[in-house]
């Protein structure tokens, strides 16, 4: 399940509705796929795109993407940092961001027009879709590990636009770092 927080306003959502509801009304949607039983770590990428094979021709009809592929991301990750780098300052797409979490956690931060910054963990299991245009940035947590099935509307695959605003300097990734606080250890809001 995804963990929601809204740094400015002191904020921590968890319960599924509640995230739902609140990424729904600035444009995310946000929806669980309970992970299959038969997909392990080790399971290849072409097994994995087979598995859910049903739920990605669902969601290419649903988004009219075209292409689907398994980003798989770890610590011995060639060039690790540098990719990295890409996805944690604020850009935009001219695509939807579809995202289908197999194994690990990352986090999203989004910012809305006129509405603050938020905070999504996503883990196993999680389906986020971030639309065309909307400022976000990405960062993995402290486990640096994320599995998942990526969807795009364009053949060419994920191309950024950045904003270079500085935003992103001023929300720390909170599932690391000196301030995070585990899930189990912080009140929810
Ligand atoms: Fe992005």
């Amino acid at each position: 399940m995804a963990i929601l927080r809204i740094p400015d306003e002191n904020r921590l959502l968890k319960g599924y509705n509640e995230i739902r509801n609140y990424l729904s009304n600035i444009g995310i949607d946000y929806e669980r796929w309970e992970p299959l039983e038969d997909v392990s770590t080790e399971t290849s990428s072409e097994k994995i795109l087979s598995a859910y094979a049903k739920q990605i021709n669902e969601l290419k009809t649903r988004g009219g993407y075209v292409t689907a592929d398994v980003i798989d991301v770890n610590h011995n990750t060639p060039g690790l940092d540098s990719m990295l780098a890409k996805f944690n300052i604020e850009h935009r797409h001219e695509e939807d961001e579809v995202r289908y979490i197999i194994d690990g956690r990352g986090l999203f931060h989004v910012h809305p027009q006129n509405r603050p910054v938020v905070a999504i963990e996503v883990e196993a299991g999680d389906l986020i879709r971030v639309p065309r245009g909307t400022l976000h940035w990405f960062d993995l947590c402290s486990d640096m590990r994320i599995r998942a099935i990526r969807l795009f509307q364009d053949t060419s695959g994920w191309t950024p636009h950045y904003t270079h605003s500085g935003i992103d300097t001023r929300y720390e990734p909170v599932c690391w770092g000196p301030r995070y606080i585990p899930p189990q250890n912080a009140a929810a809001k």
